[in-house]
């Protein structure tokens, strides 16, 4: 189905032939402009970007090249075209046809859902909109702004489908979307890791390593739905979430590159008076944003995450690649619990930790990027290892929030771990130190010394294309 870039919202929904919903996405744009134009990455409206802009929906050829001002951006609505004959995959809707209207009895789940997710999309642009004062190189200034310009349009994704499908409720829901605002005291955003800051690159990168990952795998879950137009618009949101992932793991990968660099020409770990980030430092930005973004997954055992199964909601990740019944009545699922000052593994009725399994492939996804920035480490004949921490370390969410744990997983008292916490996760000091080397580097192929210029460009352009033009 063809995108339709006539329209003033483009699309390919046949929105022209929606009059009501045409009026009301009419009326929301202003308001979304408002937003972006306040909370967005102010300063760079008026800067040519080279942006890829979705042309098609169609797997690998459905991106558009050129220099655009953000605010000309053309955020739309994009679905994945519908599968014929599409059936529910999981849960006691199983083998019915998809729904291609919000079922009345899942309408109030349903749309909590759709708004949890479209929450996340806006939080996130307004963490980073300070970044571009001290972007590393125009190459990385422009992912950002491609990022921030995506996640906008993930929140048009989540707009579209509560105004086409929730009526009034799902008016005002999108209105909200655009009022609650990220570490804001009266009205914060949802979720807590959407409310912390990301006030430098370096935490830019483990976010978009981390945190968008999550938003991977919910909406992964999210497209095994039941509901088919909340599938396929997750399925076309994947496609630009794996450039997210990849600006967060090249990233931090550069940055390990660098470092591993002015260790050897310098021989020592402690690369900061050389205008490095030391490994030990790194680890500790690693263990803090892996910790936020497990918290994510909600609690190990929900009755919540059995509910949005059984009712054929959310899924599991690649729930249709699973060899069992897609129903889990009574299939078993092995948690990790603390019992009597021990970690202990047992067996749970797998309805209930359906979250617990998600964050499971959520951490071998992020243990496989982890390796990546080993390996680099190791070619440059570097002694050390990157860990993700135990998944019990520093908790805020679930049966180990109340716990005090090592990175490596030993419990221990909690005025021990407080008396060891400038260790783990980032101290006042260590962000003080990385924000000491954030400077903005905006000349042509020129990259700021604490981290690589990257193996190549965007689209085939050379390293030093002007990305963004000044
Ligand atoms: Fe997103
Ligand atoms: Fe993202």
């Amino acid at each position: 189905m063809a995108i339709d870039y006539q329209d003033r919202i483009p699309n390919n929904v046949d929105l022209s032939d929606n009059r009501r919903l045409q009026r009301a996405l009419e009326g929301w744009q202003p308001a979304y402009l408002d937003w972006w134009g306040d909370r967005g990455p102010t300063e760079y409206q008026g800067y040519d970007v080279y942006l890829r802009t979705a042309v098609s929906v169609e797997p690998g050829g459905w991106a558009n090249y050129g220099y655009v001002k953000m605010p000309d951006y053309r955020w739309g609505i994009f679905l994945t075209d519908p599968e014929a004959d599409r059936r529910i995959g999981f849960g006691d809707h199983m083998g019915e046809p998809a729904w291609q209207d919000v079922p009345g009895e899942y309408r109030g789940v349903l749309r909590r859902l759709i708004v949890t997710q479209g929450d996340t999309e806006p939080a996130s642009v307004e963490q980073q909109r300070h970044l571009g004062a001290t972007c590393p190189s125009l190459y990385d200034l422009r992912n950002l702004f491609q990022v921030n310009v995506e996640e906008g349009r993930h929140l048009w994704a989540m707009v579209y489908l509560l105004q086409a499908y929730f009526g009034r409720d799902g008016r005002e829901e999108a209105d909200m979307l655009l009022e609650r605002s990220s570490g804001d005291a009266d009205k914060p955003r949802i979720l807590g890791a959407f409310n912390e800051k990301t006030p430098d690159w370096l935490s830019f990168y483990m976010f978009t390593f981390f945190t968008d990952r999550d938003g991977k795998f919910q909406l992964a879950s999210l497209a095994e739905s039941g509901f088919d137009p909340l599938s396929r618009t997750c399925r076309f949101m994947l496609t630009e979430e794996a450039h997210h992932m990849f600006v967060g793991e090249t990233g931090i990968g550069r940055v390990v590159q660098r470092t591993c660099e002015l260790m050897r020409e310098y021989d020592t770990e402690d690369v900061r008076p050389h205008g490095g980030v030391p490994l030990s430092l790194l680890q500790k930005y690693l263990n803090f944003h892996f910790s936020v973004s497990l918290d994510l997954f909600g609690s190990e055992l929900s009755t919540n995450a059995a509910n949005y199964y059984t009712m054929g909601i959310k899924g599991r990740f690649q729930e249709g690649k699973r060899k069992d019944d897609h129903k889990l009545a009574h299939a078993t699922y092995p948690i990790l619990e603390c019992r009597d000052g021990r970690f202990e593994t047992s067996d749970a009725p797998a309805l209930t930790t359906v979250n617990e399994a998600l964050r499971d492939d959520y951490v071998a996804d992020c243990q496989r990027g982890v390796n990546r920035w080993n390996k680099v480490i190791a070619d440059a004949g570097v002694d050390f290892t990157l860990t993700l921490p135990h998944r019990a370390f520093h908790r805020a969410i679930g049966s180990f929030a109340d716990i005090a744990v090592t990175p490596d997983g030993k419990l221990i008292a909690a005025e021990d771990w407080n008396a060891n916490r400038d260790t783990w996760p980032p101290t006042a000091e260590d962000e003080a130190f990385v924000a000491s080397l954030m400077h903005q580097v905006v000349e042509p192929g020129k990259y700021a010394a604490w981290i690589a210029p990257p193996a190549r460009g965007i689209n085939n352009q050379p390293i030093d294309f002007e990305y963004v033009r000044m």
